[in-house]
């Protein structure tokens, strides 16, 4: 047997059973058979491992056993499990257990577990109890499992409570590993597995890091070859890569059994090779089982790791090389990983939910967490985890850091530090000793994003070798003297967003020498990458004949270059943009076929000290450079290079980086302290040394420079000098620390460099920095907005900017800081935090460009407090932006003239609390003449012209919180559409949307604009295309076409409200009980014109959440009688749905369910669903159902646009195949979460039983990490159940409505008696408290709206003397549902409440009490206060449109009841309210309750110093008023109360229900509305019924009953 297989064994606790090599099968079944001796042998194995592999065993075991003599033979069984982690349970290995038990397996039965870690897991726990413990053998085919959880003898199983929670330890007979498995394996699961074998080397083995880190491409290349004829399994066929391989495998395989051996229950020693499992458990925990173990623990090593470092145990070497190392293997290295953050999943990885996760880790002592610690590559800082405080672990993880100001500087000082190196000369140094002959060893290089991906890149063109000394501190180049080969076929060059490896690879590319095959090599990079630009040098290297192509944007990476050598000669290049392309050239140049002269074009040069550092550094490496002069003896801008191969010094150290010095160096300047930067000095090849020269001294502070370093010491802090005139073109890098200086340097420049022209004596010119618009981001903007937050002024210049200083004190605290993923912004402002209080830097991740461990030497070196924060917005930095954050973006308002644009804009702005801008407006503002005017004088292209400039300074300067109202015309030029369809991708452009027949009709009426001078009809045909191209939202303006109705002002201001609040994400219109958890209901409309039921709307909705209309269904008046598939048009779709929207606020649900999931859409009909979807998100429509049948591409885009609507993602299956416990329905539930926001998944029930089933599946997935809200039914009436207990959005019909929606469905009212039934909804008593109560009209309205929606509760009087007893039991019983509360009681019942709301606290009266459920099962009593709603509702709502919003207001009467009243004008927004009181003392009390609300106290009516008033309140019985002038004792209430020309009055007084003041008001002949006190009685009663049931008051019908009752009485 071993003279044909080549083993290699290991040993673990005392024996050699691990046995390693490629193709064991035939050695494994032998083995097996002559070892282990047994009546029966079974495997386990999953499906997938099962087709590929276990025919071979079952061959192999039959001819083996055939060979064996005596009877009886043994028995081989086989059985085949689901694979996935969901069959690691305990319903599987019960079914496991059933199964040996069935085939009366015996103790001696030797159980073979062939698979991934699930099938060793849960096998070897089945082994472990079956019997009390029977035989097993491990035969692990996935990585993970050969190299981890095969070897230890951990078996276990997962619950719903958490994984691997119950197990035993087992140790296997054998462990067979066959390498071979390998070659089936996909690629991510070895990916999986390599992240352990990465971990096993980073804490134990350095060499077997390095081999890891130096020959990935090798080791994969081992696995995606197939090996021919068993070859390997000998080692005489075994090649070069399987020995790479097997060696990897065995030699982590060693350290875990030597590991295990020392330790097998885990006490210490064993805890090491949980590094990066703590951190990264918690990370799976949430993201499971989407991204698998190994990606986890592969960000978990690096952000732990992190930890060590911010420790000070850890050097960032060290993690350079671990992230270099994981991405290797194309393993994520941080949660921001596209991966990892696109998935819904991604937004429960907050920093608080992941420390929460992590308390229950073994490892923990007591509530200390335990992390693994590494101290250098192959080595951690204890023999064991150590206790790491929670707030290092926090700062670690979370997204953003607050710099913490110290009294007196940071205490560090006097400091001295070395920076990083510099990245200008890392690149160069790196790049030149890689093209150099010989072997140059590199210290102190910066391990930034732009080495390693220069590294890596020229790896992939052969042109280097790298290794590490000295723990990973130097780094060893093997130069391959200019050799370079285009990369192996389809692989790109990518170079994420590293701008100078771009710039000068991208010259180094034409230098590869032909190739025989005709590839050619591509470098790409992230997408702000592809909009950096790079066309001079392409331009440069194109003329030079180099073959350059453009694979995307003009000008921009991708790019496509031919390998052909570089041509050389006379080189032209345009160097005014970046200096990078000089360099690039120059540092290629001794490489080109002909000797290069450079020629620099296109005007002044930028950064010259870059160009003379390149020379400098090319001097070292062995080529000199040449500049010409002219006759005068003065530099030019022409370079002579000559021909030559650079040689390597045997060893360059790195100079520190000057731009990275000077935030320390200006963190001394303005705390008043003292740095030195140890390794910088003015000897310094980087320009940016001279900041503390020629920035800092001028600023006041003291300034030491030695040849190789600099001191800076500050003056007293809030003493800088302002600098005046600054050239920073030899510096540009340090303008962002200029700046934020020069914010707070108020103290007048230095004689000599004042400025005679700015704006005082504070200010600060920094000018010559035109080019740090292009960097990163554009940063000249990038500071002026972030200084802005802490209202620093600034002007922006074309070359640079002007700041004015301002005191410390001035500057504005709590300023969070956006920094464009640029680490020079981030930096610059860590400065700024150094002395402003909670300054927050929004993502702390982007210094890693430069210095990854500024936060960090921020503590330890300078001294100051550095601490996690977790921002409350979504998570930062996963797609960093230029979208300032904070208020919502402004709403943009296009449309037909005539379309109503004006009046729906202005309503917008009144409901949003915006302000409204007319561009009409705007327009003659600043052309002092109106439009008709500037186009009678001009003409149109003209108007056109300056209308488009009006548009983008009105983008311009209200970027947010403003709705803007555009001129008709602004879609007839390409440069308007243009804004605005760019616009649209951040902020709402509405287009208002009108029948063409009312717009002819109102313009008809209409005289301010231009005429159209055509026919209007044809105008709307060109226009309209216009819009719907620019527009992201529409807005129907719908006047009732289709069913007659006049507009109902009310309606469209509910509807204004609810449009305009939904798309702006102000207040997204869903409904509260979905996002609450509450039961929910949509009632579906199955009309095919939803027209005839909306006069009785309310009634068909009453108690449900949300209305479902189902488009599929519709059918236009022509198409009324078509039956079969139908694709109803979107223009009926819409005039549907804006129908329904002017009888309804309440969400939609738009379904257009196919024919085969159920419906009457056809089912191929994807363009035209996709079409009617968007219309709808277009509409605002808050929920649209989509199937998870259609492409996942077009729902992807879909999803992309939904802004705060939600996507119901649905599967329908009406086969009564489905099964609840079945995988394939846990399969696309998750897929329906990873699109959905809300999953519903639909069977049919053959029996009750499934019910069960349904209602378990729903308990589980919901639970799960991918759980979301469910809606789950079955169809059929067998299926009624699953629709009563369902809780979120149940589909219910009604009674009225023409069929059901689905079979089975019931209305809500029937659902609620179900509930009932069930207990599911027990009775409730809700009570009136008051004195005298028995005319009251509240328990009619609550019992009658009770009945309506089926909810089995009751509500009574409780008349009582006082608030005794009697109300203490009644709130106090387990049955209580809520009270109401009146007068005398409305203050008395206050101290029996355990807490008011706030308005109710601010109005000091309570009126309801709403009993709260805690989540102990206890119950508190809340006080609230639904009067001062009553009231505003009612004015609201009758507000006459001339009077726009109200400013003036009067009260009329100062009781309890005038308080709300008070609240209630203040909450309308009316900005002074005048008191009438006849008791003025009591007016006075009044007044002084409500300090901000301007209240006037007046002595008598028609007194209106700020106007007359246009909203009134009276709170005074109608007895005691009178309009009688003779009547004696009552309040005269005169005709000057109604000055004001338009408004709504209110009288509280009950009855009679025409009181004087409502008479006096109906006989001016003025538009003055009025309301009666029963009007309030109702709307406050119907807020009460919401506050209670969760449900909306069916308003009509229990109005229609209070009123006859009413005048009944
Ligand atoms: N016991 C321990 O010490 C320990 C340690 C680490 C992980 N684990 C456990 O291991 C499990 C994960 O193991 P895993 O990553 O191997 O998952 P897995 O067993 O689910 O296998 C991954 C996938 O690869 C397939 N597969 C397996 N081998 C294959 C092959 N050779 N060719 C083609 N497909 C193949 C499987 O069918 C499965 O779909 C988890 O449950 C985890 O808790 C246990």
């Amino acid at each position: 047997m071993s003279a044909t297989t080549d083993i290699r064994k290991v040993s673990i606790l005392g024996r050699e059973s691990i046995h390693c090599g490629f193709h064991l099968v035939p050695y494994i079944v032998k083995t097996i058979l002559q070892t282990l001796q047994s009546s029966t042998y079974v495997l386990f194995t999953d499906s997938n491992v099962g087709k590929l592999h276990l025919p071979t065993f079952e061959k192999e075991f039959a001819s083996e056993i055939g060979k064996i003599s005596g009877d009886p033979k043994p028995r081989f069984l086989s059985y085949v499990l689901p694979p996935g982690e969901t069959s690691k349970s305990r319903e599987c290995k019960a079914e496991l257990e059933d199964y040996l038990l069935l085939n009366k397996c015996t103790r001696d039965t030797v159980v073979l577990a062939v698979g991934g870690g699930v099938i060793g897991d849960l096998i070897g726990f089945v082994s472990a109890t079956f019997m009390r413990g029977v035989r097993f053998v491990q035969v692990p085919t996935t990585l993970l499992a050969m190299v981890d959880s095969s070897v230890g003898g951990k078996t276990a199983i997962d619950t719903p409570h958490g994984k691997n929670l119950i197990g035993a330890f087992w140790q296997p007979e054998y462990i067979f590993i066959d390498a071979a498995f390998l070659e089936t394996l996909p690629a991510r699961e070895f990916s999986n597995g390599m992240a352990e074998v990465v971990k096993t080397a980073a804490i134990w083995n350095q060499d077997e890091f390095n081999a890891l880190e130096s020959r990935s491409a090798e080791i994969f290349a081992a696995i995606q070859t197939p090996s021919k004829d068993f070859s390997g399994r000998t080692q005489a066929t075994r090649s070069a890569a399987q020995q790479l391989l097997l060696s990897v495998i065995v030699g982590s395989i060693s350290v875990k059994s030597h590991i295990v051996t020392i330790d097998e229950r885990e006490t210490g020693l064993r805890n090491l090779v949980n590094f990066g499992h703590t951190i990264g458990h918690a990370i799976e925990a949430v993201v499971t089982p989407t991204i698998l173990h190994g990606e986890c623990v592969s960000i978990g090593m690096i952000l732990e790791a992190e930890v060590a470092r911010s420790l000070g145990v850890l050097g960032q070497v060290a993690i350079g090389r671990l992230t270099r190392c994981l991405k290797a293997y194309n393993l994520p290295v941080s949660i921001l990983d596209p991966r990892i953050a696109n998935l819904p999943a991604a937004r429960d990885l907050t920093v608080d939910n992941l420390l929460d996760i992590m308390k229950i880790d073994k490892k923990n002592s007591g509530p200390h967490k335990k992390v693994v610690l590494l101290s250098r590559i192959g080595k951690t800082y204890e023999e064991k985890a150590t206790v790491v405080k929670d707030e290092v672990i926090a700062r670690t993880l979370s997204d953003a850091v607050k710099v913490v100001p110290v009294l007196g500087g940071p205490k560090n000082s006097p400091i001295r530090m070395a920076t990083p190196g510099s990245k200008s000369i890392s690149n160069r140094a790196l790049l030149l000793a890689a093209l150099a002959k010989g072997t140059c060893r590199l210290r102190n290089l910066l391990h930034s994003d732009d080495t390693q991906v220069m590294m890596n890149a020229l790896q992939d063109l052969k042109g280097a070798k790298f290794s590490w000394e000295d723990g990973g501190e130097t780094l060893v180049v093997e130069g391959g003297a200019g050799s370079l080969s285009v990369p192996e076929k389809g692989k790109e060059i990518y170079l994420g967003n590293a701008g100078t490896a771009a710039r000068f690879l991208t010259t180094v590319c034409t230098l590869v020498q032909p190739s025989t095959t005709g590839e050619r090599t591509i470098i790409t990079g992230n997408a702000r990458m592809k909009q950096r630009p790079i066309g001079p040098l392409v331009d440069a290297l194109r003329s030079n004949g180099s073959s350059v192509d453009y694979l995307e944007g003009e000008g921009c990476l991708p790019l496509r270059i031919a390998p052909a050598g570089l041509k050389g000669s006379r080189i032209q290049l345009a160097a005014s943009v970046s200096s990078q392309y000089v360099s690039s050239i120059l540092l290629c140049a001794p490489y080109a076929s002909e000797q290069v002269t450079l020629e620099l074009v296109g005007g002044q040069v930028i950064s010259q000290p870059y160009i003379d550092m390149t020379i400098a550094i090319m001097k070292t490496f062995g080529i000199e450079v040449t500049r010409e002069k002219d006759e005068s003896g003065k530099l030019v801008d022409v370079y002579n290079i000559p021909k030559g191969t650079y040689v390597n010094p045997e060893n360059y150290n790195i100079e520190s980086d000057a731009s990275s010095a000077t935030y320390p160096l200006a963190i001394a300047a303005i705390t008043g302290t003292e740095v030195t930067i140890a390794n910088i000095g003015s000897s310094s090849l980087q320009g940016d040394a001279r900041f503390a020269k020629e920035v800092l001294e001028p600023m006041g502070c003291e300034v030491i420079q030695t040849e190789t370093e600099t001191t800076v010491k500050g003056p007293p802090i809030g003493t800088l000098k302002a600098i005046g005139y600054v050239d920073m073109e030899p510096m540009t890098d340090a303008f962002l620390t200029a700046s934020v200086l020069a914010a707070v340097a108020t103290a007048p420049p230095l004689p000599g460099r004042e400025l005679s022209d700015a704006g005082g004596p504070n200010a600060t010119r920094i000018l010559g920095i035109a080019n740090q618009r292009v960097k990163e981001c554009n940063r000249i903007k990038a500071m002026i907005d972030q200084l802005a937050k802490f209202g620093v002024q600034t002007k922006e210049l074309d070359d640079g900017l002007e700041i004015y200083g301002k005191p410390i004190a001035e500057l504005k605290e709590g300023a969070s800081i956006h920094c464009y993923d640029d680490h020079r912004v981030a930096m610059a402002f860590s400065v700024l935090g150094s002395i402003v209080k909670d300054t927050i830097i929004e993502e702390k991740r982007c210094v890693e460009k430069t210095w990854p461990n500024w936060w960090d030497d921020l503590e330890n070196k300078i001294g100051l407090h550095v601490e996690g924060v977790e921002l409350a917005h979504e998570k930062a930095g996963v797609s960093p932006s230029d979208k300032p954050r904070g208020l919502p973006p402004s709403v943009v308002i296009i449309g037909m003239r005539g379309s109503g644009k004006t009046f729906i804009g202005e309503l917008a702005a009144a409901e949003l609390g915006w302000s409204f801008v007319d561009a009409d407006v705007a327009f003659e503002a600043k052309h002092k003449i109106g439009v008709r005017e500037f186009v009678h004088q001009n003409d149109w292209p003209a108007f056109r012209e300056a209308e488009t400039a009006i548009l983008q300074e009105l983008l311009a300067n209200y970027p947010t919180g403003h709705v803007l109202s555009l001129g008709g015309g602004i879609v007839e030029t390409p440069a308007s559409r243009e804004l605005l369809k760019k616009y649209a991708n951040n902020g709402p452009v509405v287009h208002v949307v009108r029948e063409i027949d009312e717009v002819v009709k109102y313009l008809g009426e209409e005289t301010a604009r231009p005429a159209y001078g055509e026919p209007i009809l044809d105008v709307f045909r060109r226009r309209e295309p216009w819009f719907a191209e620019c527009c992201s939202y529409e807005f129907i303006n719908y006047t009732g076409v289709l069913t007659n109705a006049g507009p109902d002002t009310d309606a469209v201001r509910k509807e204004v409200r609810r449009f305009f609040s939904h798309i702006t994400g102000d207040s997204p219109n869903l409904a509260p009980n979905v996002t609450n958890g509450n039961r929910s209901y949509f009632l579906s409309l199955t009309y095919p014109d939803i027209t005839p039921a909306l006069p009785f709307i309310e009634e068909l909705i009453a108690g449900v959440d949300a209305v479902e209309l189902r488009v599929d269904l519709l059918r236009t008046p022509k198409d009324n009688d078509h039956s079969g598939p139908y694709v109803p048009p979107v223009s009926f779709v819409s005039q549907q749905l804006a129908a329904l929207r002017l009888k309804t606020s309440l969400p939609v649900v738009f379904t257009v369910r196919t024919v085969s999931q159920g419906g009457s859409f056809p089912d191929k009909a994807e363009k035209e669903a996709f079409e009617l979807f968007h219309a709808a998100l277009r509409m605002g429509v808050e929920y649209i159902d989509v199937e998870m049948c259609w492409p996942k591409k077009q729902i992807d885009t879909l999803v992309s646009r939904k802004g705060a609507s939600q996507i119901i993602a649905s599967w329908h299956d009406w086969s009564g195949n489905l099964q609840w416990d079945g995988k394939a329905t846990t399969d696309i539930y998750r897929s329906a979460s990873e699109i959905g926001d809300i999953v519903k998944i639909v069977g049919k029930a053959n029996n009750l039983e499934d019910n069960f089933s349904l209602y378990n599946f729903v308990s589980r997935a919901s639970k799960s990490a991918y759980g979301k809200p469910t809606i789950a039914i079955n169809m059929g009436t067998e299926g009624q159940i699953s629709r009563i207990l369902n809780k979120t959005l149940s589909p219910v019909t009604h009674p009225l409505l023409p069929s059901k929606a689905a079979p089975g469905q019931l209305s809500f009212s029937q659902i609620q008696k179900a509930l009932n039934l069930l207990g599911q909804l027990p009775a409730q008593q809700f009570y009136l408290f008051g004195n005298p109560i028995s005319q009251s009209m509240s328990p009619t309205i609550h019992n009658t709206a009770f009945q309506i929606l089926g909810l089995p509760h009751h509500y009574q009087l409780l008349e009582t003397t006082s608030v005794g007893d009697e109300i203490k039991a009644a709130i106090r019983s387990p049955q209580f549902g809520g009270a109401s509360v009146t007068i005398p009681f409305k203050l008395d019942v206050i101290h029996l409440l355990d807490g008011l709301t706030a308005q109710a606290e601010t109005i000091g009266a309570v009126n309801t009490i709403i009993p709260q459920r805690n989540a102990d099962g206890t119950v508190s009593l809340l006080g609230d206060n639904t009067d001062w709603l009553g009231i505003r509702e009612c004015i609201k709502s009758r507000l006459p449109a001339s009077v726009g919003k109200p400013k003036v207001g009067l009260v009329i009467g100062a009781g309890g009841t005038s308080r709300a009243a008070i609240y209630a004008l203040k909450s309308l927004g009316v900005e002074v309210i005048y008191l009438f009181n006849r008791t003025k003392a009591s007016a006075e009390k009044l007044q002084q309750a409500f300090p901000s609300a301007n209240v006037q106290v007046i002595e008598q009516f028609g007194q209106w110093s700020q106007g007359a008033p246009s909203v009134i309140v009276s709170t005074v019985p109608a007895s005691a008023t009178t309009l009688d002038s003779s009547a004696t004792g009552a309040l005269l209430l005169v005709s000057a109360i109604f000055s004001a020309p338009a408004g709504v009055v209110v009288d509280m007084a009950y009855r009679p229900a025409l009181t004087p003041l409502l008479s006096l008001a109906s006989e001016t002949k003025k538009d003055w509305r009025t309301v009666r006190g029963l009007d309030v009685l109702l709307e406050q009663g119907y807020a009460q019924f919401a506050l209670w049931t969760g449900r909306a008051c069916p308003r009509r019908a229990v109005a229609e009953v209070v009123t006859k009752a009413y005048e009944r009485n």
